[in-house]
Formats: structure tokens, sequence, C-alpha cells
């Protein structure tokens, strides 16, 4: 019994390892284990085995069977994979690519960075329109009709009155006209203007900030920007206040730090100077107030704004800030 059921465990494993096909395994399997297979006619004899050599006999066509059914299963797998290559020309068996991931643009991630900065000093981070009024992005920020200050900001108009907005600014006086004091915003977006050069592109990003209170002064101003300044570049990066001119600001203040590349050497960054300009601030005009219909008397604020991209050209040491939209993968798989 035992040589002849190790016989047909040698046979029957050698006929599934050379099987071509699905249907010659069909007939092994017949074969076998079929109703007369011949492991099956084993298992019925078993029977007819001195009890004493039962226990064993059967233990064998028990072990037989197993070998003979995962050998078959194994078989089955490979030549299933065998039929899929075949009609693909894909090789399963490989190891997958690894789907490329996406990745958040500089100009996101620091605008994040800023938000997340002023929000931890408590202002609301709102949002406004790109296509916007002339009343919005000029006169209600204190730019008269034909002052030369317009200007300034090279506008890319729709129609007459209307524009792409040429700062974040507008969204003072939304801001102010929907609400009363106090009042504590920051304002990222888009804005465009018709500028083109590597430190200039025609669409790009600011954040703008206001703070609107009764008693809010100059030294609130100092203290909210150089606390930020100092969170965004080192703690020990000085800064200074330069004064300047914005219609909707006075006194107007423009924040220059030391230059982060040279730490006030002089280099071709800060064209020498030690310093970079780095934001536009001030105290809010009167003049802005009254369009909001504030009392000037008793309301002051202080309001700034600040380009994204030289911010992040200048954490990251990008000189040319057509980088960033070339969307070159290389570029900005960076960051
Ligand atoms: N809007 C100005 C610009 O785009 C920047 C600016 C300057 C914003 C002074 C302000 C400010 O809020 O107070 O050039």
């Amino acid at each position: 019994m035992n040589k002849a059921i190790e016989d047909i465990q040698k046979e029957s494993l050698e006929e599934i390892d050379n099987a071509k096909d699905l249907k010659e395994l069909d007939s092994i399997t017949v074969k076998y284990t079929g109703k007369k297979g011949f492991i099956t006619s084993f298992s019925k004899n078993l029977s007819n085995l001195p009890s004493e050599e039962r226990p064993a006999a059967g233990k064998k066509v028990n072990e037989v069977r197993t070998a003979f059914e995962s050998a078959l299963a194994e078989k089955i797998v490979s030549i299933k994979r065998e039929i899929e290559e075949a009609d693909t020309g894909i090789d399963v068996s490989l190891p997958g690519v690894r789907p490329a991931q996406g990745a958040l643009h500089p100009v996101t991630i620091i605008t994040r960075e800023i938000c997340s900065i002023f929000s931890s000093m408590g202002f609301n981070i709102a949002e406004g329109p790109e296509v916007e009024t002339d009343y919005y992005n000029f006169e209600a920020l204190n730019f008269p009709h034909n002052h030369p200050a317009r200007e300034m900001q090279d506008t890319y108009y729709v129609s007459e009155n209307i524009l792409l907005r040429t700062h974040t600014s507008p969204m003072q006086a939304r801001v102010m006209e929907k609400e009363k004091p106090p009042l504590k915003y920051i304002v990222p977006g888009k804005v465009y203007r018709c500028d083109s050069d590597i430190t200039h592109t025609p669409m790009f990003h600011q954040v703008e900030g206001l703070m609107v209170d009764e008693n809010i002064s100059f030294g609130d101003l100092k203290g909210v920007l150089t606390s930020f300044i100092h969170q965004i570049f080192d703690e020990d990066t000085s800064l200074r206040f330069r004064p300047s001119f914005f219609p909707f600001t006075e006194p107007s203040a423009e924040v220059d730090i030391r230059c982060v590349i040279c730490r006030g050497k002089g280099c071709r960054v800060c064209s020498q100077t030690g310093w970079l300009e780095i934001l536009g601030s001030g105290m809010v005009h009167p003049g802005v107030f009254e369009y909001a219909g504030y009392d000037t008397e008793v309301i002051t604020g202080f309001a700034f704004g600040m380009g994204v991209e030289r911010i992040a050209m200048l954490k990251y040491g990008i000189d040319d800030i057509r980088k960033y939209y070339e969307n070159d993968i290389r570029f900005l798989g960076q960051f």
C-alpha cells in the first residue's frame, strides 16, 4: 500500500507540474481525485485494510490528497497569470509603479504660514473678488480721480469702471462697509498688474491686514508687524520702518528687513543696501473711515499689505519670480 500510494503521489505531482493548460489540469483532477480517481479509491479501500494498518494508511492518503490539492491550486494561479500576461503584455508579478504624489505650491505654503501667524494673533481671514470696481480698488481708498497715485499701479481694465484688482486693499473698504469696529482682518488673494520682469509677474499674491478699534496706535502696528516678521523669518531679524506714501494711510511706512541673504553686508539681492523692502503699512487715513461711515474722532486703525511671492523668494532663496509660474515639476517638487 505504502509504495503504491507514494508512486501515485509522485506521478500526480509530476503531471500537475507538466500540465500546459487548465483543461489538462481538469483531466488530472478527474484522474486522481474524481469519483473513480486513484487517490479517491485509496480512501475507499481503507476499510478493507486490517484495522491496525488503517490509521497510518488513512493519514498517508490524507497527506497525498493535501499535497495534490495545493500543487493543483498553485498551478492554476500560475497558468492564469500566464494567460493574463499573454493577453495584455503586462507582467502582473512585477512591482507596481507608485503614483506620483502632489505637493503644495510654494506660494500656497507661504500664504498659509502668513495666515496662521496672524490667526494666532486673533485676526480673522476674509477673501474678496478679483474682478473689482474702480470704487473699491481706488475711490473708497482715497485715491482721487485723475490722481497720479493711480498710476503707481498699472491696472488691467475690464471696462471703464471694472478692473482686475491691483491690490488686496479694496477688502479694507468692503469689510468696513459691512462691519463696525473692533475689526481684525487678514485678506490673502491674487492681484493683477500690467508688469513683467524677473521680480514681477502680471498676476501675483498679496496678504492685506487691517486692525480697527478705538485707541489703535502706530505702536500697535509696530508690535504686530515686528512679531510677524520674527515668526516668518528669524527671531533675530532686524527691521526698520521707513516713511512712505500711500493714499489710504497717514502716516505711511514701508517696512524693511535686514537682508536675509548677506545679513546686511550688501549683496546683489539687496542692491548693496543691506536692507530689503518687505511690506507697506500705515495708519488708516481718516478719508477711508469717512467712506465707511466711521467716527474719525474715536476710531483709529492700521493696515498693511505684503507680496507673498517676494516673501517666499527670500525664504527659499529664489532669484527669479517667474519660476513660480512655469510649472516645472523639478522646481515645484522641492518644497
Ligand atoms: N496696497 C499696497 C500695494 O499694493 C500695499 C499696502 C500699503 C497695503 C500700505 C496697505 C498699506 O494696507 O497700509 O502697493
